[in-house]
């Protein structure tokens, strides 16, 4: 199952995907994650990356399409991948064509969720992430049993630096602007599938597993 998940900041794609890692045994590819891995261990990629980060910017198109590039052809993605975060722009997304197209690999899915922009500012000024396992919760709408600690390991929990409201705001006019075009490419490749991500995470999820039923 080789799957993309679109959507603005806040939409969900990292929750989701989080829960079909468990459930198809394949990897989630978030190249926030991975730009977020490289900003703290304090590397060139992760030097290079912060500033545009911090602004709520996008990292140019050539250092991720190099990371996702490299990422895609390791051993563990021959089952299936779920990318969550790429392609975002026309660019990326040529580019993720032309890599999978010399791995021999193409995608099953493109998963689009939908939510209103007060409901994503709502979530993204709430969440918490946990240091070290990445999960996500929500402050309001998906709470860890303990304040600021992880339900599944333990680790501390964080809130991320561009969870700021400007920056957020920020986000969603560089997601409109640039992000929002690959709704109709992917929709002109027929792999569009639209989802209502305003309800309950476990139904999302299960609107998930339908489409994909379908998709396969
Ligand atoms: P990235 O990390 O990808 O951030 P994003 O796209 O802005 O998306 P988020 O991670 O904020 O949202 P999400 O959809 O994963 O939502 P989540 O599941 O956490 O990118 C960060 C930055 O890195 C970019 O700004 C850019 O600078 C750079 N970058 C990354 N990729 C790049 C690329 N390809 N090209 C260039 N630059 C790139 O959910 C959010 C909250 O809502 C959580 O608290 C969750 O618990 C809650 N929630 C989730 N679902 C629901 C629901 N159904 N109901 C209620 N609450 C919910
Ligand atoms: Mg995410
Ligand atoms: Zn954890």
């Amino acid at each position: 199952m080789n799957l993309i998940l679109l959507g603005p900041p806040g939409a969900g794609k990292g929750t989701q995907a989080k829960m079909l890692i468990d459930r198809f045994g394949i990897p989630q590819i978030s190249t926030g994650d991975m730009l977020r891995a490289a900003v703290a261990a304090g590397t060139e990629l992760g030097l290079k990356a912060k500033a545009c980060m911090d602004s709520g910017a996008l990292v140019p198109d050539e250092v991720v399409i190099g990371i996702v590039g490299e990422r895609l052809a390791q051993a563990d993605c021959d089952k299936g991948f779920i990318l969550d975060g790429f392609p975002r722009t026309v660019a990326q997304a040529d580019a993720l064509k032309q890599t999978l197209g010399q791995l021999g690999k193409s995608l099953d899915a493109v998963i689009s969720l939908e939510v209103d922009t007060e409901a994503l500012v709502e979530r993204l000024t709430g969440r918490r992430t946990c240091r070290a396992c990445g999960q996500g919760f929500h402050v309001r709408f998906d709470p860890p049993a303990k304040e600021g600690v992880c339900d599944a390991c333990g680790g501390e929990l964080y809130q991320r630096d561009d969870d700021r409201e400007e920056t957020i705001r920020k986000r969603l006019d560089v997601y409109q602007e640039q992000t929002s075009p690959l709704i109709e490419y992917y929709q002109q490749e027929g792999l569009l599938a639209a989802i209502d991500g305003m309800q309950d995470i476990s139904v999302v999820q299960e609107d998930i597993l339908a489409t994909l039923r379908e998709a396969r």
